[in-house]
């Protein structure tokens, strides 16, 4: 063996001591072997995007949570022919009588594209816990579908999230869809994190695929809430065709009740459901000192109330702890606006998207550090969230699979798979989570941990993290 192979067999034996240090010292990457070929968007005549048949039949339905506390519902549909009527008609299970919402019409165009009819209608002063019915399309085509109100707020209310991220419409993306559908945990309400269609993949940001997409997650969102946090793809800022309103084709579809909890915009909000405080907000808005987004969220975590809402999440896209290559240290401008009072206010757990991989971090802490004073290694600190990147919904532009290594001590587990996760509150101390990959069976779980809430039992529980 020459000198140069001497140094190979040398520099593998010293990777080797290395690997098995890191592995020791930090969390688990996962070994899981996976196919890594990232599939294309559905084609258009794919049968996920059918159109509803009839004259203008509504399509693209969709709900979400439409006030502070769970007792309204915005429905939203598009018809495509003519506005047709805005009123949605609804009657809860067991009783016969019908009740009549008017909501709104509004339209868009972008570059070359004209939008639907856009509808956006309000059902409030729903009852707690009951399943309703609603019928849109009302004179026309009418559609029914039936969707279920939360418990009344509490703190020992058990509740069921799904987690969902940078979806897109690939053949994964229907995998995860599916996956979420079938998982045994049963989800009650999704709680998105951005990136929806990934229609500005396309030419013009072709707006069709804003239109497939809804109709391929209609299966879903029409009987369950999701609460919608805004990505990067939400953006569809092209000044190059014209096109300098950011957020324009998002906002006009996805309609959120941000007023209700003293929010000017529809990219922060916060809502209440069951035993949770749920805060989201905008990565790609402005957040620093004395900006809107800042003074909300300053006047807004005070406001939380743990003997009425234990668990506090907060959805955002761009993630804060993230050590996979891919969208490295952006979301480190917002950590350093922010994560001082997400350990103050003892937030629970906090979920972002945006890296195509999946990630959850020990309770740590990055604040001490002052600029001068030069601490400024993530430490273990039991106030501060778990933080959870789930942005592995199956998008078209595949898995982030290019992790930093050594794998740090803050990250618990990382895997670049596609999945969906669950976050199953029992009670005000306990909720238990689960983190799905596409490959396996629906019923099983390749990475769990039971939370212990920050404000009501805040033991260190990372450790009880299985992975
Ligand atoms: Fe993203």
């Amino acid at each position: 063996m020459g000198a140069s192979g001497t140094t190979f067999v040398l520099a593998v034996l010293a990777a080797t001591v290395l690997n098995s240090a890191v592995l020791c010292s930090g969390g688990s990457t996962s070994s899981f072997v996976r196919k890594d070929e990232k599939s294309g968007d559905m084609p258009l005549d794919s049968d996920v995007f059918n159109v509803p048949p009839g004259h203008n039949a509504p399509q693209q339905v969709h709900i979400t949570q439409g006030d502070h506390i769970g007792k309204a519902v915005i429905v939203s549909w598009v018809t495509v022919e003519e506005p047709g009527s805005n009123t949605v008609l609804y009657w809860a299970e067991n009783s016969g009588h019908k009740h009549k919402a008017k909501g709104k019409v509004t339209k868009y165009k972008f570059y070359n594209y004209t939008s639907g009819y856009i509808h956006h209608c309000t059902i409030r002063n729903l009852e707690y816990d009951t399943k309703y019915y609603y019928e849109v399309g009302i004179g026309h085509t009418t559609r029914t579908f039936w969707f279920t109100t939360p418990p009344e707020v509490g703190p020992d209310v058990p509740y069921t999230f799904g987690l969902i991220g940078d979806l897109g419409q690939t053949y994964d993306s229907n995998s995860t869809l599916t996956h979420y559908e079938q998982n045994p945990t049963k989800g009650q309400t999704v709680l998105f994190v951005g990136d929806l269609s990934y229609a500005d993949n396309y030419p013009n940001h072709d707006n069709v695929r804003w239109d497939t997409w809804a109709r391929f997650v209609e299966r879903s969102v029409a009987y369950q809430p999701w609460i919608w946090t805004a990505g990067n793809h939400e953006l569809d800022y092209a000044p190059e065709i014209g096109e300098t309103k950011p957020f324009k084709p998002f906002t006009h579809r996805y309609h959120v009740p941000f007023k209700s909890s003293n929010s000017t915009s529809p990219l922060w909000y916060s809502i209440k459901r069951a035993s949770a405080y749920v805060i989201v907000l905008s990565s790609y808005s402005a957040y620093g000192k004395y900006t809107p987004q800042y003074k909300w969220l300053e006047q807004e975590l005070p406001k939380v109330n743990r003997s009425e809402t234990p668990w506090l999440i907060v959805l955002l896209h761009s993630p804060w702890y993230n050590s996979n290559h891919y969208h490295y240290m952006e979301g480190e401008s917002m950590r350093v606006m922010f994560e001082p009072w997400f350990v103050k206010y003892k937030v629970d757990v906090v979920f972002a998207g945006h890296v195509h991989a999946y990630e959850r971090s020990h309770r740590v802490s990055n604040i001490a550090y002052n600029v001068v004073n030069g601490i400024c290694t993530p430490v273990n600190d039991l106030s501060a969230p778990v933080y959870i990147t789930i942005g592995d919904g199956g998008n078209i532009e595949g898995l982030a699979n290019n992790m930093t290594v050594p794998q740090p001590e803050y990250s618990a587990f990382r895997e670049a798979s596609f999945g969906h996760a669950t976050f199953d509150i029992k009670n005000r101390t306990h909720a238990y989570y689960g983190w799905h990959r596409n490959q396996d069976g629906y019923a099983v779980q390749a990475d769990t941990m039971w939370f212990s809430n920050r404000y009501w039992n805040p033991i260190d529980d990372s450790t009880s993290a299985q992975s």
